[in-house]
């Protein structure tokens, strides 16, 4: 493999250019111009450029709580129409137009063109697969997604996309880019829907066929999710969530019982799961399943109930629904 042309991590200051500065283009540029870095935003459309500062300001009132200071940081945002001029001296290109392969393969093989070897090429696309953006490119070894997630200020989460032949330092240098502008970097192997809303799709899938088939109406459907696994999911996760409240064993029985009654193969057990039960690592219950646990269950499940309830207890109190003041 060539040597890692990047520097084995992202500077803290420097030149970042961002191409687009559409609704995604405004945030990305902003946070880069809040964390230190000297943000360009290129746009062919200049409207788009004339209208920046207007369309940050709320963003940047988000992030900067004195307004003297942040007028100076969106004023330190350089707006430049033309691609050269805007890429010169970054150390980072970051695209945000919109979600059409064609403009973006284009613009990648132009960005790969006119860019030095040592500049990294990142995409925010929500959709296409990496490989096939920068299908035209001769160096696709610095081509990363970088895909923030909506409200791109304020979730903490960002994806990291990268092809099988990325090199894995240029994945490292993208976790390190993230946390410098206090964000959490979260990779994947390119597939559909990345990460997130593989996730996300996955759950919305069952339940719009819940909707279809008449089983079961909004409220309830939004009820369940909001009363039961949103704040399981919001305190641990997924993974640490299951090890906390069920055994491997019965995880694994349920989710093949839904298996044998539906016939549908996504739910068929998987070997990672089928692997811990084997082991013996069931979850909190033994010390060991997707986590290790460094306390007794009896521990653990008094944090798990004291935690939970809290959250419970806010969202009482708040009440978000109602807040909204939907019907
Ligand atoms: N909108 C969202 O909530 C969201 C969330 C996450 C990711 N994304 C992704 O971010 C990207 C941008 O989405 P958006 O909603 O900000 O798009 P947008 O349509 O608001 O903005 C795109 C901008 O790109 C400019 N542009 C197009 N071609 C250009 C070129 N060759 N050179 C310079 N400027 C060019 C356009 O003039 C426009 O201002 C897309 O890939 C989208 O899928 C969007």
């Amino acid at each position: 493999m060539k040597e890692f042309a990047f520097g084995t991590e992202p500077p803290g200051s420097g030149r970042i250019c961002v191409v687009g500065a559409g609704f995604m283009g405004c945030v990305i540029a902003t946070l880069y111009a809040h964390h230190g870095y000297d943000a360009v935003i290129c746009d062919s459309n200049q409207t788009m450029l004339d209208t920046y500062v207007e369309r940050a300001r709320p963003i940047a009132a988000g992030l900067v709580e004195d307004s003297d200071a942040s007028e100076a940081m969106l004023a330190g945002v350089t707006l430049e129409p033309d691609l050269a001029s805007a890429i010169e001296g970054a150390f980072l290109v970051h695209e945000a137009v919109q979600e059409s392969l064609e403009v973006k393969q284009a613009l990648f093989a132009e960005l790969d063109r006119i860019c030095p070897e040592n500049v990294v090429l990142a995409t925010n696309t929500s959709s296409f697969l990496i490989s096939d953006i920068a299908a035209q490119m001769t160096r696709k070894e610095r081509m990363m997604g970088i895909h923030y997630v909506t409200p791109g200020h304020i979730v903490p989460v960002i994806e990291l996309i990268h092809a099988a032949d990325t090199p894995a330092e240029l994945v490292a240098w993208s976790r390190m880019l993230v946390q410098n502008i206090e964000h959490v970097g979260v990779a994947i192997l390119e597939r559909p829907g990345f990460l997130v809303n593989r996730i996300q799709f996955a759950m919305l899938t069952e339940i719009y066929r819940l909707m279809d088939e008449g089983l079961a109406t909004r409220d309830d459907i939004d009820d369940a999710v909001r009363l039961s696994l949103g704040p399981r999911l919001a305190l641990w996760g997924p993974l640490l969530t299951e090890d906390l409240i069920v055994s491997k064993k019965t995880a694994l029985a349920v989710t093949n019982s839904i298996y044998e009654q539906t016939g549908d193969e996504n739910y068929k057990g998987r070997k990672v799961l089928e692997d811990l039960v084997e082991q013996n690592n069931l979850g909190a219950i033994t010390g060991q399943g997707w986590y290790k646990f460094n306390n007794s269950p009896e521990a653990v499940v008094e944090t798990r109930d004291a935690q939970l309830r809290a959250l419970l207890a806010w969202l009482e109190e708040t009440d978000p629904v109602r807040s909204l003041n939907v019907s």
